[in-house]
């Protein structure tokens, strides 16, 4: 049976006011430098190909990809790499762009890994975050929404594999009736 969505959470003219303040906020924070942004594949792909037409200032983008080791949900546990940056950071003012903050897991690995690798600094920007279900702290520097304990699809967001195109973020209909 397909799922049945809930109700709209974030509309696209929304994510679309807040992408741009957070394009804004970076390009104050970052001027003068030439910052690199990370995204993490896949869910963070439309996120981050908005918020650098937000930036107003020029910066270049890389990729990787991360999945939770093993089977089981997302979250649940180790963090594997499953591809890696095409290029060297060594001096670079990186910014990791992710769609999502859970558990922390994935941020906490990503941070520690590109820090290991002599940037000259690195920062978060992050859509949502799902701040009651932190296991792991990390320091995020834009955040988009804060949102409750709900799985989201839309934007990015996906069902296994699915519904990454729709143009909002919504729940699914059991979880947005509790
Ligand atoms: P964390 O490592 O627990 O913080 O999990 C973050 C990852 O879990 C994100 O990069 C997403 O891929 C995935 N995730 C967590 N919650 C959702 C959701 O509600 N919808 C879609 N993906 C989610
Ligand atoms: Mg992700």
């Amino acid at each position: 049976m397909p799922p049945r969505f809930g109700r709209v959470l974030i509309s696209g003219d929304e994510i679309a006011a807040r992408v741009l303040e957070l394009g804004r906020a970076i390009g104050r924070e970052h001027a003068g430098q030439d910052p690199l942004l990370v995204g993490v594949l896949k869910g963070a792909v439309i996120f981050l190909a908005d918020l650098v037409r937000a930036i107003p200032m020029e910066v270049t983008v890389d990729f990787m990809g991360v999945s939770a080791y093993g089977a089981g949900p997302p979250s649940s546990g180790v963090v594997r790499l499953t591809a890696d940056l095409s290029e060297s950071i060594e001096g670079r003012d990186v910014i990791i762009v992710e769609d999502i903050i859970d558990t922390g897991r994935t941020l906490a690995y990503l941070r520690s890994n590109l820090s290991t690798r002599r940037p000259r600094s690195v920062s978060v920007c992050v859509l949502l975050d799902k701040m009651e279900r932190r296991e792991v702290d990390v320091k995020l520097d834009y955040v988009g929404f804060v949102i409750p304990d709900q799985w989201v699809l839309g934007y990015g967001f996906d069902l296994g594999g699915l519904y990454r195109g729709l143009p909002y973020i919504t729940v699914l209909e059991a979880e947005a009736s509790g």
